[in-house]
């Protein structure tokens, strides 16, 4: 249907196409391996509901009045206390709550880079990232990862090269150095610590996103970028993945210059703030470590349960790296192979997954595709698999010789 707005010129950085992550469900009956939706079982929502009863009742006057930039102090206040545990020491000067770390994401990239800068990301990278970072009209740069992370070598060749040739340094390197978001790797120590030492050698922020960090599989931890050079790092992290999404809560952690220039951009005043009283009312009242371990493992099984479905269905037709945390597992079948071509054929046998195309900046990465595990029950999970595997085969008995 034509319509007036056809011919009005809306403003030339706003992307043509949303960000795959915000695609609605639609069909109540399908198996969603694509979305990084967090066990909606396991919701506090009895201690949430008597949380939102309570901070209504004590605080609701004050938290639904407009909020100075300073907002509520409890979440901020708890935010601190936890992030201690991993090592992480910030004043409250240094903290930002945000509209979930997407929002710290795009105030990072709104601070930092004016259109034709250059940031450099990983490869493959996280889709609303690179959407944020397109929005900024910025020059992205991709680098692989491996079983280990991102290439850290060839960002040092890449910087050794700029450098040589005149030509521009990065504003800021986006990374998630834990239980990567789609690759499911986690970037060594090694790597991390040389890291640090380029963006301090090389005048760069990294852009740490740590969204899956408190989802630890194994017990074996690695230190934030954060801790090995706070001032060069710009630290995002959320409640989506350990309480719920529908909280729009998360959080940046960063030299203070740099809160005060977000808090600039920031043009509501603080986020959530009503929100933010009933978080904290909630935080009072929930075990957190009992919380985060039955968290851990049901995730945990529920991986498993995805390796084993994959391995069961598809044999030696895919690899992917067992991460040791976090949400997703990154299939990488053969070279020739086009998740793309199937990716309908499966949504029509009723699964969903996303394929690999949409995780890059270039026209890379047909031959990856992208599975959550948090979000449905284990029968699913196997059943889920063998429509993707039915999809497939068909496929390749046309297409692939
Ligand atoms: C790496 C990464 N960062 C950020 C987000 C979004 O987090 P939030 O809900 O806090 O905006 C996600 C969600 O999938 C993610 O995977």
């Amino acid at each position: 249907m034509s319509s007036i707005l056809d011919t009005f010129a809306f403003a030339k950085r706003i992307p043509a196409t949303p960000s795959i992550g915000s695609t609605t469900v639609t069909k109540p009956d399908h198996i969603h391996l694509s979305f990084g939706f967090a066990a909606p079982d396991l919701f506090p929502i009895e201690l949430l509901s008597q949380s939102a009863a309570d901070a209504v009742t004590l605080y609701g006057r004050k938290a639904l009045q407009y909020s100075g930039s300073g907002g509520p102090g409890k979440v901020l206040h708890w935010i601190q206390q936890r992030s201690l545990v991993h090592g992480i020491q910030a004043d409250s000067n240094q903290i930002l709550v945000t509209y979930g770390s997407t929002q710290g994401i795009d105030l990072a990239t709104r601070i930092l880079v004016d259109p034709g800068d250059h940031v450099w990301v990983e490869s493959p990278s996280f889709f609303s990232a690179l959407q944020a970072f397109r929005t900024a009209e910025a020059h992205i740069t991709s680098f692989p990862i491996d079983g280990d992370g991102v290439r850290v070598d060839l960002i040092e060749e890449a910087l050794l090269e700029a450098k040589r040739n005149n030509r521009p340094i990065p504003k800021l390197f986006y990374t998630m150095p834990t239980y990567h978001n789609p690759g499911g790797v986690t970037l060594s120590l090694e790597r991390r610590k040389r890291l640090a030492h380029l963006a301090e050698t090389y005048n760069f922020f990294i852009l740490e996103d740590d969204a899956y960090s408190e989802l630890n599989f194994t017990g074996d931890r690695y230190p934030a970028l954060y801790t090995l050079i706070p001032q060069r790092v710009i630290y995002l992290n959320t409640f989506s993945k350990i309480i719920g999404p529908g909280l729009r809560l998360g959080w940046v952690i960063a030299d203070s210059r740099v809160i005060e220039k977000m808090r600039l951009l920031n043009l509501g005043g603080s986020i959530g703030v009503f929100t933010q009283e009933i978080l904290a009312e909630l935080l009072q009242r929930l075990p957190f470590q009992e919380h985060i371990d039955r968290l851990i493992a049901h995730y945990r099984r529920q991986r498993d349960v995805l390796a084993a479905a994959l391995r069961a269905s598809f044999g030696d037709h895919v690899t992917f790296h067992l991460p040791e945390g976090g949400f997703y597992i990154w299939l990488t079948f053969r070279k020739d192979v086009n998740t793309s071509a199937f990716v309908q054929a499966a949504a029509d046998l009723g699964v969903s997954f996303v394929d690999g195309k949409s995780f890059f900046v270039n026209p890379e990465g047909y031959h990856h595709a992208r599975l959550c595990f948090s979000y449905v029950n284990e029968e699913q999970l196997v059943r889920g698999v063998q429509h993707m595997a039915d999809a497939y085969f068909d496929y390749i008995g046309r297409t692939v010789s």
